[in-house]
């Protein structure tokens, strides 16, 4: 695969202050350009701040969540419309940490992806199993299972662009990712999921594979260079700015 075509995502969950995602915003946009789409994902507090940092340049704005209905009382939750309105592009929907601390459903999932595109923004679906579910077996049900759920009946336009993010939930933030070969085939899996669901054309055109799970500059090259995935999802390696430097450049 082409590296212009590789995206890289990062997800800087709940890890950086507000005026330390500005400052990492700025590092970022400051960084020799690759030829990847690079795109940081910091908490709903910070994305205004670094909205306005990003300004100008080519590094793209993305939430970690939005919320499924256009609006209301709904205390605490923040809009798919609101973070278009504030520069956003992409939204992460159902991470791991939200599906296990939030106890995020698929069905959740699926009308959240519905309003992110219904608002413009490209959704990131997080689909992995945990560790049980590969030691019993049932990963690429688990898989089929969530990607069904959240898609099934969404209406994918010619549009519109979506991204499945693969993160094996125990391999995220443990230092060790899986065989890229095993992610390959993974990604396969996903994809013949998606052909069950929509139209050959609009897989092929409007949806992106990436992996995500302890990527750093030692494996990345690994992940992008696979035939059927498009980029990665990036964590604990997007947070200090030598490390994600180094990242990018290994690409
Ligand atoms: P990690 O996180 O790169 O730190 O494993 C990835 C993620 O949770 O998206």
């Amino acid at each position: 695969m082409s590296t212009q075509n590789t995206i890289l995502i990062s997800n800087w969950k709940m890890k950086l202050s507000v005026a330390q995602a500005k400052k990492l915003a700025i590092a970022v946009k400051n960084k020799k350009t690759t030829q990847a789409e690079l795109v940081i994902c910091p908490t709903f507090a910070s994305l205004t701040e670094v909205a306005k940092n990003l300004a100008g340049s080519q590094v793209k704005l993305g939430a970690q969540n939005c919320f499924w209905e256009p609006s209301g009382a709904y205390t605490g939750e923040v809009s798919a419309k609101e973070l278009k309105e504030i520069g956003c592009e992409f939204v992460i929907i159902g991470h791991s940490e939200r599906r296990q601390y939030l106890k995020e459903t698929d069905e959740m999932i699926h009308r959240k992806i519905k309003m992110a595109l219904a608002c413009g923004l490209t959704p990131i679906l997080c689909v992995g199993e945990t560790f049980d579910q590969r030691q019993q077996g049932a990963k690429d049900y688990v898989l089929i299972q969530q990607v069904t759920q959240a898609l099934q009946g969404v209406e994918v336009g010619s549009d519109k662009q979506l991204i499945i993010a693969y993160e094996p939930v125990w391999v995220i933030g443990s230092g060790q990712a899986i065989d890229p070969l095993e992610a390959a085939n993974t990604h396969q899996v996903i994809y013949q999921s998606l052909f069950d669901l929509f139209p050959s054309d609009i897989v092929k055109n409007n949806f992106r594979i990436i992996y995500g799970g302890s990527v750093d500059q030692t494996n990345v090259a690994d992940f992008v260079s696979l035939e059927k995935t498009s980029g990665v999802l990036v964590g604990g390696a997007s947070l200090k700015i030598d490390e994600f430097s180094a990242l990018i450049d290994s690409i």
